[in-house]
């Protein structure tokens, strides 16, 4: 992959921002279907929000360590560095919808999981942030 939209702020701005509204909105969507008390629609919801992370965002982490990232760092000592890190933020993501997937299996839809539904919001936009700002020469 890697293709030109990956290396333009504004395109890779826009895949991050849609990845994490959409997110946003179905993690809300399961908030308020647990204050409904609608628990077995929460948690097909649930279901459907772990196979979004891993659609929209992992395979979007996925494309970028299949060539973008070693493109944007070529020979620089600290785009290097900044690649690993990036890197270690996908995995940390990955690690976390794994954690879900488990806990999800093993105990359903608890108010933990939704603490893990949180923290990857919080990841990711801190994660886009860091890519946009160390590779694509974005603000913040
Ligand atoms: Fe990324
Ligand atoms: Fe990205």
């Amino acid at each position: 992959m890697g293709g030109p939209s990956l290396r333009q702020l504004h395109a890779h701005h826009a895949i991050h921002e849609g990845g994490l509204s959409g997110a946003v909105d179905k993690t809300e969507e399961v908030f308020e279907l647990l204050r409904a008390g609608e628990f077995e629609v929460a948690r097909q919801a649930a279901d459907h929000l772990v196979d979004y992370w891993v659609t929209r965002v992992l395979s979007h982490a996925d494309a970028e360590e299949e060539g973008f990232y070693e493109e944007m760092a070529g020979d620089d000592p600290e785009l290097k560095i900044a690649v690993v890190k990036l890197t270690r933020d996908h995995d940390i993501l990955r690690m976390i919808i794994a954690d879900i997937k488990t806990m999800l299996a093993e105990e359903g839809l608890t108010p933990e999981v939704m603490q893990q539904f949180q923290a990857l919001m919080v990841v990711n936009a801190i994660h886009s942030r860091e890519e946009e700002r160390l590779l694509l020469g974005g603000g913040h």
